[in-house]
């Protein structure tokens, strides 16, 4: 693996024996400011696997907030290790100290096998520590404002496709229900959409069907896809779409809120060729790093982006930029159409294009002493 070729600003390898803490933190880019991106705790098979996340979700990362006009640059952490059995308090405080040791150029949050009372226990060691929960003046479950962003980037592709901001009378299939699948389907259902879903735990599937009784549910998100619906949101893992499920979806829109749905370059271009009208994932699910970054925004002091709100955490003020995913989206679709290209690239060229030429003042405030 080619990690000094990878386009990082920096890679850091963390061993603490005692606690038995191997992680590797991933800081892609600063160029828009301190690389935020949460911590996932994961069993990977070998530490080769380890770092190959972590780039790949640390450049994704920056992408991610550069696009929803945030002054954030993209980094990601791995623990590696089984977050059931594994996770000590010694183990995540000494994480915690190397999160502290880097002075803020990474910044971290949740993320798949991290919890809100996992950051509590690591920001007893670090200032860097986010995605705390409300207890401690935290942002809570970010996942809430995932859905809502994801939701937003629905409606905008709606309004896109079919001339209406809105889901009503549309059918929508959402491949796992988990915290983020969860809150989608409310949202749906309030907008008067048709629902179905899948999951691999029947446990999550009856939550949802006993929460909305009108809510369908289908044996797994093969046969989802090949069901006929309007809209299909992943909300599971990553590589949601790869040449065998493009090649059978039925849906015309798919907008969901997990992370790296596309398991190669060529899907965008596929999913094009067949009129499948892809809302990019990363856009489309900034929310959670909007909420996560309200917090920040809140305990900085700095002056407040809606009137009247105050410092400190605040939903509304969080909800209120989620909202914007809406414009966005519509926008990169827009002039995805225009350009001839797939909304992933033009997703791909207005990120790039906010990093480079708001990135560029960095500079200019370093040569002027600021
Ligand atoms: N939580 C957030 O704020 C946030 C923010 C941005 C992106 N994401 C992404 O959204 C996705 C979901 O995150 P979450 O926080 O809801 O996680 P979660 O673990 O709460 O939910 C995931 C759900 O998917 C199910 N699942 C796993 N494999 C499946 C499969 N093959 N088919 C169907 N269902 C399957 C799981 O059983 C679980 O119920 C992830 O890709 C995550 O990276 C989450």
């Amino acid at each position: 693996m080619d990690v000094l070729g990878s386009g990082h600003e920096q890679v850091v390898f963390c061993s603490d024996p005692p606690s038995g803490l191997r992680a590797v933190i991933a800081i892609h880019s600063t160029a828009l400011g301190p690389a935020l991106g949460g911590t996932r705790f994961y069993p990977y098979p070998s530490e080769d696997a380890a770092v190959a996340d972590a780039l790949a979700l640390s450049r994704a990362m920056s992408y991610k907030n550069s696009l929803a006009g945030l002054d954030l640059g993209g980094g990601k952490a791995v623990i590696i290790g089984d977050p059931h059995t594994d996770k000590t308090e010694a183990l995540l405080r000494a994480y915690g100290r190397f999160v502290e040791s880097l002075g803020g150029r990474y910044l971290t949050a949740c993320d798949v096998g991290t919890y809100n009372a996992d950051l509590d226990v690591v920001a007893r060691e670090t200032r860097f520590a986010h995605g705390r929960s409300l207890a401690y003046g935290g942002c809570g479950d970010s996942s809430v404002l995932t859905a809502y962003g994801v939701f937003q980037g629905m409606r905008a592709a709606a309004q896109h496709r079919w001339g209406k901001p809105s889901l009503a009378g549309r059918t929508v299939g959402v491949s796992g229900v988990g915290k983020v699948g969860s809150w989608l389907v409310d949202r749906l259902v309030e907008d008067g959409a048709d629902v179905v879903v899948t999951d691999v735990d029947a446990g999550a599937v009856e939550r949802a069907l006993a929460r909305h009784p009108a809510v369908d549910a289908v044996a797994d998100t093969e046969t989802l896809v090949r069901t006929p619906t309007d809209v299909y949101a992943p909300c599971a893992l990553g590589r949601a779409l790869d040449d065998e499920t493009v090649a059978v979806l039925e849906a015309e829109i798919v907008c969901g809120g997990a992370n790296n749905q596309l398991a190669h370059e060529g899907i965008a271009a596929e999913l094009m060729r067949r009129g499948v009208l892809y809302a990019p994932d990363y856009l489309v699910n900034a929310g959670g790093v909007i909420q996560v970054e309200d917090e920040r925004h809140g305990l900085s002091g700095k002056l407040p982006l809606v009137p009247g709100a105050h410092a400190g955490f605040s939903f509304a003020r969080a909800e209120a930029r989620a909202e914007t995913i809406f414009d966005t989206t519509l926008r990169v679709l827009r002039a995805a159409e225009e350009a001839q290209v797939s909304p992933a690239v033009m997703a791909d060229r207005m990120a790039e294009e906010r990093m480079a030429s708001v990135g560029r003042l960095a500079t200019l405030r370093l040569q002027r002493g600021w």
